[in-house]
């Protein structure tokens, strides 16, 4: 592996890349997750990933995040298995991890969180860029996502995601369904001891974020102000939303998910969907 290349200019990562995909293609929703060979140098990059990360989120993280990372006790020295990590989770929340090549559609990635399991990749960002990935790799699927779906309140309100996405028939409402699954469960803060924390999964599994996110125009958890604000997944978010509680953001958007149609869609966002 030459540590000195790029992500775009490393064949070596590349193919490494497409044969871990690979494997994901073959597998099917009810296979056992695929068996990776780590790398001693993908090892590194968790190691270094994920210990960084892990210091970062005592000060910086929800106190519900923090819990459930401490009962899933995800491996800091060398890169976990998929599959075991899944199995974990599954036995502290009934979740599952299903492998995915890449990032999967989102009609397809809640069909998925419907059925209480979430399509997580099993490779790991180019060696030279260990703090940031444009894309989802193992790093944020298992430490953003899979820390969070160890806890039953945050898995709950993945599911309900996935149920309100499969009720969406316009593609109005599913765009807003996504939009809100950014805000929370990929960017979410809530207050705590009068501090913004950390427990959307972009955030807790991006050190350079964790460093900035506290800069970004942080705005009350509101449905209605959420529908106004435009995001961009390949940059730290602008504005971020923050709930004044757990219990709030289950209020908010668990009861949201938990009815949400065509029509109410419409209704909120004050115009038509269809
Ligand atoms: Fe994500």
């Amino acid at each position: 592996m030459q540590e000195q290349s790029t992500e775009a200019s490393d064949p070596y990562y590349e193919a490494r890349r497409a044969e871990i995909a690979a494997l994901a293609d073959r597998c099917g929703p009810d296979d056992p997750i695929p068996t990776i060979e780590y790398t001693e140098q993908e090892h590194e990059v968790w190691r270094l990933v994920s210990g960084k990360l892990a210091a970062r989120h005592r000060s910086d993280a929800t106190i519900e995040y923090l819990d459930a990372a401490e009962s899933l006790a995800i491996p800091q020295e060398q890169v976990p298995q998929l599959r075991d990590v899944s199995g974990r989770i599954e036995s502290l929340s009934g979740f599952r991890f299903r492998s995915a090549p890449a990032l999967v559609p989102f009609r397809q990635f809640c069909s998925g969180l419907a059925d209480s399991a979430f399509h997580s990749t099993q490779y790991l960002r180019h060696p030279s860029t260990p703090f940031y990935t444009a894309d989802p790799d193992m790093l944020h699927d298992v430490i953003g996502h899979g820390n969070a779906l160890a806890n039953k309140r945050f898995a709950r309100l993945y599911r309900l995601a996935g149920e309100a996405a499969a009720r969406a028939e316009s593609e109005a409402a599913l765009q807003f369904i996504a939009k809100v699954f950014w805000f929370t469960l990929e960017c979410g803060l809530i207050r705590e001891q009068g501090k913004p924390k950390a427990y959307g999964a972009t955030i807790v599994s991006s050190y350079g974020e964790l460093n900035h996110f506290r800069e970004a125009d942080i705005l009350p958890l509101e449905l209605k102000s959420l529908a106004d604000v435009e995001y961009d997944i390949s940059t730290y978010q602008k504005v971020l939303f923050e709930a004044d509680s757990m219990n709030q953001l289950e209020d908010t958007v668990g009861g949201f998910w938990e009815t949400c149609d065509d029509n109410s869609i419409e209704a909120l966002l004050g115009e038509s969907v269809c």
